[in-house]
């Protein structure tokens, strides 16, 4: 079976045109970024995180790479995306949690993660997605599945189409939430 992130990335694909306009709502290693930087050779990615360590990973790891020169790394909350992308974009990712191999101090949370999921299911193009990977093994990673579970499901299925892929028979096991904007 697939990863979950492979899934996910799946998702993405689908949708997104080399010189599209993508968001890595939560940078953390860049990892993802430099994954949705292939993606779009002639487009551009906004990434976005709250520690300066996830900018300073994320450079690094993009320069190794070669790659990068379409990245804008902005040190901000998601919960704030709208204030740097002013422009309706393809498609955008929250690969929710902590920085791995950080001290798990800094977390996504509730209440923001529902701003910018809300936000951008909003901003995202007709036909674009937007793929949630949550983490309900940690209490918070738990809460906001149960609370993002509530919201998108809330969402009028006139306009969108949301998914859920999960693994039922491993509880803590990562899962996501794949949102459509329907054409
Ligand atoms: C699981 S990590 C992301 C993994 C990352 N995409 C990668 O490829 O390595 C989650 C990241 O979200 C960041 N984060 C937490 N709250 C945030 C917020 N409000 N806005 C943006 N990023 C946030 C954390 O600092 C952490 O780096």
């Amino acid at each position: 079976m697939k990863s979950i992130l492979e899934v996910a990335k799946s998702f993405l694909e689908d949708c997104i045109p080399p010189d599209g306009i993508v968001c890595d709502f939560t940078m953390g290693n860049g990892s993802d970024t430099l994954y949705l930087s292939k993606l779009v050779p002639d487009g551009k990615v906004y990434a976005f995180d709250i520690q300066p360590l996830a900018l300073e990973h994320t450079r690094q790891r993009l320069q190794e790479a070669g790659a990068g020169e379409n990245v804008e790394l902005i040190l901000d909350s998601h919960a704030n995306f709208d204030c740097h992308v002013s422009q309706v974009f393809d498609a955008g990712m929250f690969n929710l949690g902590y920085l791995p191999t950080s001290d798990r101090i800094v977390t996504t949370k509730v209440e923001s993660t529902l701003t910018a999921v809300t936000k951008a299911v909003e901003q995202v193009k007709v036909g674009g997605v937007i793929v949630v990977v949550v983490y309900p093994g940690h209490e918070e990673g738990r809460r906001e599945g149960e609370a993002l579970m509530e919201t998108l499901s809330s969402l009028s299925s006139k306009r969108f189409d949301v998914t859920c892929y999960r693994l039922i028979n491993i509880p803590d096991c990562p899962f996501i939430y794949a949102i459509e904007k329907r054409k």
